[in-house]
């Protein structure tokens, strides 16, 4: 029999969008499930509605995972609720509304769920949303357990002055030069890249700058069992059961 690797360090497991891979992406069904399966956190993209609610869905449209049609800012959060996030995987599941960040922390307040938010504020920059999800953390004590992230960096850099206190990571899909110094001079302690912009030498650079590494969307096997060997800080994963195995065998 092989010798297991050395592994001081375990991964932490991230559903992406809660468990997306079975269950119609960020809904509380989702996320429901993606605790069950027994995630250490959970990924989630949030934008602004009209009325300035922080509400949880992936794209500005609604047309790709409901059953409606527009832009979630041309929608109060009471208007969305009317559309089905179930209607991503059609006859599967009852009706599913698009949740508010509210009913998500209402979810998870008291477990020991990290919650990694996405500001989805790359195309819509949804002014001041920074500062109402930032309120909405203080609100339900969430403070130590959120690492904030966005492809948009200057969000990332508001966020850090708003609230020093809160982690935070710059999300990016490609070969980014010096990430590690980047991240260490920008004052975040995390990277989220994509999966296959990654090889050992980023890694170990990244490392020994001291900055932790989010990876998405790793739902490859045997690229769970990489990164979880090069111990990495999460892994982003559609399948947080098949994850947790992996990184448990390791461990
Ligand atoms: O936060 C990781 C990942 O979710 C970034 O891309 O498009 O799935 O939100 P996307
Ligand atoms: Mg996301």
């Amino acid at each position: 029999m092989m010798e297991k690797e050395a592994y001081t360090v375990m991964s932490k497991v991230f559903a992406h969008r809660g468990f997306s891979g079975q269950y119609p992406e960020n809904t509380l069904l989702a996320f429901r499930k993606a605790i069950e399966a027994g995630c250490d956190g959970i990924e989630l993209d949030v934008h602004l509605s009209k009325d300035g609610i922080p509400v949880v869905i992936h794209d500005e449209r609604i047309d790709r995972t409901t059953d409606g049609t527009g832009e979630i800012r041309n929608y109060t959060a009471e208007e969305l609720r009317r559309f089905d996030a179930g209607a991503i995987m059609p006859g599967r599941f009852a009706f599913e509304p698009i949740p508010t960040l509210e009913e998500y922390f209402t979810l998870v307040k008291d477990s020991s769920i990290v919650t990694n938010i996405e500001l989805k504020n790359g195309v819509f920059r949804y002014e001041g949303m920074e500062e109402k999800v930032i309120q909405m953390i203080h609100n339900y004590h969430l403070e130590d357990r959120i690492i904030f992230s966005s492809f948009n960096h200057e969000s990332i850099a508001l966020c850090r002055q708003l609230i020093p206190e809160i982690r935070c990571g710059f999300l990016y899909d490609c070969w980014l030069l010096h990430s590690g110094t980047y991240a260490k001079t920008n004052g975040v302690q995390y990277l989220h890249p994509s999966f296959y912009s990654l090889n050992d030498q980023v890694i170990e650079e990244v490392h020994r700058e001291g900055i932790g590494l989010n990876v998405w969307t790793v739902n490859n096997e045997s690229v769970m069992r990489y990164l979880a060997q090069k111990q990495v800080h999460g892994l982003i994963t559609n399948y947080p059961d098949l994850c947790r195995r992996i990184v448990d065998s390791l461990a």
